[in-house]
């Protein structure tokens, strides 16, 4: 698939990206660069609104005056009020094209004295939100996948080498990224097939702008490179 193709969704109603997890590292820089690509529309979820308006600022920035960013402030692991968001943002941006779910606490987790309920919490992030997301937004994704032949339905997961290769300091995440992956492998399983784009960012070490290759630029124009050739060639992940 071409740019010139990449670029025709754009006047089609389905141009939605809905980004959840905003934050201004990977979340910034794929959802912008996605954005500046592909989407006008652009949804974003965090639970900090005063740093949502920070990324729609920095969107807006980055993609020009063709953007149209709004803002939902939530914990994904409120259910009700994830399903309302999603309904809401459909209800004012359209349907959703692709969805770039990208919520985690990336933060230590010691073996033994951590808090049971802390890992309960991560796993609700990374992996029952994510449920609840995909079971929303997959009906749409498949009837967009049927209706335009030049769409690209997407649900697409940040995640890592945890799943694969855990770090005992950060148990609760690698676990949690384990079953996510997973998840994300049925879906992609039932999926896959019938048009959507289910997959993963793999980024493999912490992400920092002064690293070479795990700075926010560089795994935004890998993951778009990738994602751009999905539709000729899908694969369920790339490896950064
Ligand atoms: N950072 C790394 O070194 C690294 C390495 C490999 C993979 N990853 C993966 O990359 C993704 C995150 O990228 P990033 O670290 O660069 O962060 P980021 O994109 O800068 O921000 C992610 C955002 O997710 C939001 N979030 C977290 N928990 C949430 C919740 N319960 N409900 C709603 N929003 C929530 C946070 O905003 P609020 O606080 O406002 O909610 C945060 O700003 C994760 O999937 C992570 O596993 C990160």
């Amino acid at each position: 698939m071409t740019n010139v193709d990449l670029l025709k969704e754009r006047s089609s109603p389905a141009c939605l990206e809905v980004t959840i997890g905003a934050g201004p590292g990977i979340g910034r820089a794929v959802t912008s660069l996605f954005a500046s690509k592909r989407y006008n529309n652009v949804a974003l979820i965090g639970r900090r609104a005063d740093q949502l308006s920070i990324e729609k600022s920095a969107i807006e920035e980055a993609v020009g005056p063709q953007a149209k960013v709004k803002i939902y402030a939530l914990d994904v692991v409120d259910s009700a009020a994830l399903s309302k968001a999603l309904e809401n943002i459909e209800a004012e941006l359209g349907k959703p094209g692709c969805i770039f779910y990208n919520a985690a606490r990336v933060l230590p987790s010691e073996l033994l004295t951590h808090a049971v309920e802390d890992m309960e919490y991560d796993f609700k992030i990374n992996v029952s939100a994510l449920y609840v997301c995909a079971q929303r937004v997959i009906p749409r994704l498949l009837q967009l996948a049927k209706s335009e032949t030049e769409a690209m339905p997407a649900l697409i997961v940040t995640s890592s080498m945890l799943p694969l290769n855990p770090i005992p300091q950060l148990f609760a995440l690698s676990l949690v990224k384990a079953a996510q992956r997973n998840l994300m492998q049925s879906l992609s399983m039932a999926y896959a097939s019938q048009g959507i784009h289910v997959g993963l960012i793999n980024v493999g070490g912490p992400v920092s702008p002064t690293d070479k290759v795990w700075n926010p630029t560089n795994i935004a124009a890998k993951a778009w490179e990738w994602f751009a050739q999905s539709k000729e060639k899908p694969t369920f992940e790339v490896m950064i």
